[in-house]
């Protein structure tokens, strides 16, 4: 059900944003019976979402005709750029990687488009002045799963008089994801006069620093919170941690909505600890494996692949549960 969609949103895609096409001469696949070989360079292991999208992407390009050189960037940018430089001297056919950050990539991706590698981008996107440093984007619109939330909030809070106090807890500054979600959520609730965001502080994407910005927020603000906004579910589970701590009843007392959907967080509504997770599929491996075998060939890809997600709430987790793939 919850499918990619490649065929109207690519279509469209390729439409509206033109298409690209892979690294001139850099040959057809399997061209010779050589297998590709692939430069990844993931953000990290900060979230269940993470684990379960590098599970994917190295299921996807476990495949014979791919050589995957995987490298873990722990959540640091100067780390990417060492491996994307070091994929360069190895002279890999395709480079793809999930950019921890969105500012600060001009000068190794134009290194890469110099080496002749061309870069497939999936999950976070780059701001880059040159898109044709970059091939093409699989992921996620982070800032319509914020809008979701948001909406989510305005329907859930229908009957309820303002001031409604919102805490949010942002992920990594400078992603894309925390850029993106932050301006669709308040874009949306802006047209709510009821709704108050009062604090807002990073947690950078981890439970522990979900719980212990969680626990300075409650600190600082006392009972007065009606509301927790999570860029991503587990945030959330550390926040309901540190709620929990402080005599209150996450769900109840303060109602909240995450991102992601992940097990964890079906877990929770299950449990009526979370109100509702809008969903960010990490599932991208046989996608991305897809792309990269176009590009190799220099087939045309759209530039950008969108994900098609929905929004769960806690009376639909425990019969959705165990249809969950991560
Ligand atoms: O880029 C996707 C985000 O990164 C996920 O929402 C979050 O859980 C992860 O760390």
């Amino acid at each position: 059900m919850r499918k990619f969609v490649f065929g109207m949103l690519a279509l469209g895609a390729m439409a509206l944003a033109g298409c690209s096409g892979g690294g001139e001469g850099s040959g057809g696949e399997g061209g010779e019976g050589k297998p590709i070989t692939v430069g990844f360079s993931q953000v990290g292991a900060e979230s269940e979402w993470r684990t379960a999208n590098t599970r994917s992407v190295k299921e996807a390009l476990a495949a014979p005709e791919f050589r995957l050189r995987f490298s873990d960037a722990q959540q640091k940018q100067e780390n990417q750029i060492k491996a994307i430089r070091s994929f360069i001297a190895q002279r890999v056919d395709v480079i793809a990687f999930s950019p921890v950050v969105e500012s600060g990539w001009e000068t190794v991706l134009r290194e890469a488009k110099a080496a002749g590698i061309p870069v497939v981008l999936t999950d976070r996107a780059v701001d880059v002045s040159d898109d044709s440093l970059y091939v093409t984007l699989i992921g996620s619109d982070f800032v319509e799963e914020g809008r979701r939330a948001a909406r989510w909030l305005i329907e859930d809070s229908k009957d309820k008089e303002g001031p409604i106090r919102v805490v949010e807890l942002q992920g990594t500054v400078g992603s894309a994801p925390a850029n993106d979600r932050m301006r669709g959520f308040k874009e949306v609730i802006a047209t709510d006069p009821r709704f108050q965001i009062v604090r807002s502080q990073s947690g950078d994407f981890t439970r522990a620093k979900g719980k212990e910005v969680m626990e300075a927020f409650l600190k600082a603000e006392g009972g007065r919170i009606d509301v927790l906004f999570a860029h991503n579910d587990d945030m959330a589970i550390g926040a309901i941690q540190a709620i929990e701590e402080a005599g209150l009843k996450p769900g109840q007392d303060i109602r909240i909505v995450s991102i992601d959907g992940v097990r964890g967080a079906f877990e929770a509504m299950k449990a009526g600890k979370l109100n509702a997770t809008v969903e960010c599929n990490p599932l991208l491996g046989p996608q991305l494996a897809q792309l990269i075998r176009d590009v190799h060939a220099g087939r045309q890809v759209p530039k950008r692949v969108v994900v098609e997600e929905g929004v769960y709430t806690m009376d639909q987790a425990a019969a959705e549960l165990p249809n969950r793939k991560y």
